[in-house]
């Protein structure tokens, strides 16, 4: 019976214990870890009673037994009830912390856009791949002979002053003209030819409309029976594709060693339809390619027949196309990378 009363006793002074420890505690993490030492078997204060079980003379166990366990369900209960209230409160504080303003400006990602030109060549490569055209990709460094002497314009030939050539040997250059493509097109490949060759051409040429690097885009067709007037009715489609319903063309005699009729193609002026502005410089045209019929001896010179066939090829600036489109007056704003400037386009 002795042992029963001190254990009486032990256990009022455990549940003030626990009552007074449970008062200090702050989270629910401190209320795990007291509840983990409270009734750890070896050093807990109820545990330890637990494990003394088996010391106690065998009349009282059953007694011993239920006050422990009562102990224990006693503790649990205010263990559970303090973590309950812990929780809670840390719950709402990480809602709080957690809280969206859903209103709140979201933040803007800066997403770039293509260069100018590179928007032109896309939408010129849409327009004559829709038309069937097949895209050569030429090389920048060619031959003597490819960039000049099989189109038609030999060592001695007036129209190479046409083109200020950045020779890198006698025999190698940086090409002056996607018609270099033409060359390796037609040797490679037997009529029909549809195909189209955007590029970078340089020429060591520099001022407000002229860079030394710009970029061109070439067309070559040939096929039985190809004239000039093929050339001018899909000028025409494309020009609308390009500048906007309406807008036609208008052929004019040129000059182009590897073309026999040759033309300079003006485009009607898109910003005054046609009445004389500053963009057409008062005329209602505005120029915009070169252009001819494949020069018989440029066709032969590749093998081809020409009592058979026929061909016409074209070659335009594609600077000069984003210049007119987008408004650009100097040619230099397309090469310095100047985003308040880039960023303003945008097809
Ligand atoms: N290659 C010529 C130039 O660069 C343009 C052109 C291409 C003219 C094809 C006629 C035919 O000026």
């Amino acid at each position: 019976m002795e042992e029963l009363h001190e254990l009486c006793e032990k256990v009022s002074a455990i549940k003030q214990e626990i009552k007074a420890e449970l008062e200090k505690l702050e989270s629910s993490k401190g209320v795990y870890e007291y509840k983990k030492s409270v009734l750890d078997n070896k050093t807990g204060k109820i545990g330890s009673l637990m494990k003394q079980m088996g010391k106690v003379p065998k009349e009282m166990k059953a007694d011993y037994g239920k006050k422990v366990n009562e102990l224990k369900v006693w503790a649990q209960e205010h263990f559970d009830e303090l973590d309950a209230k812990f929780k809670a409160e840390e719950l709402k504080r990480r809602y709080e912390s957690e809280k969206i303003d859903v209103t709140m400006p979201a933040k803007k990602h800066v997403h770039g856009n293509l260069h100018p030109v590179t928007q032109v060549t896309n939408q010129l490569i849409d327009i004559f791949a829709s038309m069937g055209f097949e895209i050569y990709e030429g090389s920048e460094i060619e031959t003597d002979y490819y960039n000049f002497t099989a189109l038609n314009t030999p060592q001695d030939h007036p129209a190479r002053d046409m083109q200020d050539t950045f020779y890198l040997s006698p025999e190698f250059l940086l090409r002056t003209q996607t018609s270099a493509g033409q060359i390796h097109v037609m040797e490679a490949k037997k009529p029909p030819i549809k195909i189209i060759s955007p590029g970078k051409v340089f020429r060591s040429d520099d001022d407000a409309t002229h860079s030394p690097m710009f970029t061109q885009m070439e067309g070559l067709v040939v096929d039985k029976g190809i004239t000039l007037g093929d050339l001018k009715g899909m000028l025409d489609e494309i020009v609308q594709k390009i500048f906007g319903e309406g807008t036609t063309t208008r052929l004019r005699p040129s000059y182009f060693p590897f073309t026999e009729p040759s033309v300079e193609v003006d485009v009607s002026c898109f910003q005054c339809g046609g009445c004389g502005c500053n963009l057409c410089k008062g005329t209602g045209w505005i120029e915009v390619l070169g252009a001819g019929v494949v020069n018989n001896k440029v066709l032969e010179g590749c093998g081809i027949d020409t009592e058979e066939y026929s061909g016409f090829a074209f070659g335009v600036g594609l600077e000069r196309i984003a210049m007119l489109k987008y408004g650009f007056n100097n040619i230099k704003l397309l090469f310095e990378s100047d985003l308040r400037v880039l960023n303003q386009i945008e097809d």
